[in-house]
């Protein structure tokens, strides 16, 4: 089932501020499984030539759908593939996740977070969901990092299911060295 409009509108809303701000630098930003691309259509409607905006999907289904809504445009790339595949020298501004961590188990799950926050620059965010247990985390080192860097948070009501839409900062370069040397080691 996509993202509702109300989600969709909340989960872009740091994104589309910063995009619409005049007198700007470049942003980039990094959009894990799309989907349909109910996020993607309202960032790209934002976005400059300069800007960036890579987007991985693994399902092939879905990255066609993509491919088909959203055929040429300077500022955007398709990938479909594994998020723990994706290799780039790119660092982004902002990570939006749709990544389903409560059907993953929590050894991958930790991967794809230390996979996230080596793509993250200094001062990023990172913005995601989850649909069920809201306060629940299966993994623990989510939980642990939702704390490190925890901005803010809203319940979603109007989107089936209802959903917690969370908001990370990463504004503290010691903590993220410590979580990269976790992932070298
Ligand atoms: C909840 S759905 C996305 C909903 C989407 N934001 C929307 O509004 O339509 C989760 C998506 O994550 C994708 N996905 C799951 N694991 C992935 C992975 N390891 N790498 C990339 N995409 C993944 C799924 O294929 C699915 O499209």
């Amino acid at each position: 089932m996509p993202s509702s409009r109300y989600l969709a509108r909340d989960a872009v809303r740091l994104v589309v501020e910063e995009l619409t701000k005049n007198d700007r630098e470049p942003v980039s930003i990094l959009e894990l499984g799309a989907g349909t691309g109910t996020f993607t259509e309202r960032i790209l409607s934002n976005l400059k030539k300069n800007d960036r905006l890579d987007v991985v999907e693994l399902n092939a289904y879905f990255y066609k759908i993509l491919m088909r809504r959203f055929p040429t445009h300077n500022a955007l790339r398709l990938h479909h593939q594994d998020f723990l595949k994706f290799e780039t020298e790119r660092r982004y501004d902002f990570v939006i996740s749709s990544l389903p961590y409560e059907g993953i188990p929590s050894r991958i799950t930790r991967l794809l977070w230390e996979h996230k926050l080596s793509l993250c620059k200094p001062d990023s965010h990172i913005i995601y969901y989850k649909y069920v247990n809201f306060n629940r985390f299966r993994s623990r080192f989510e939980k642990q990092v939702v704390r490190n860097y925890f901005k803010d948070d809203k319940i979603i009501l109007l989107n089936m299911p209802p959903a917690r839409l969370i908001t990370l900062k990463i504004d503290d370069p010691e903590i993220q060295k410590m979580y990269l040397r976790e992932k070298a080691g």
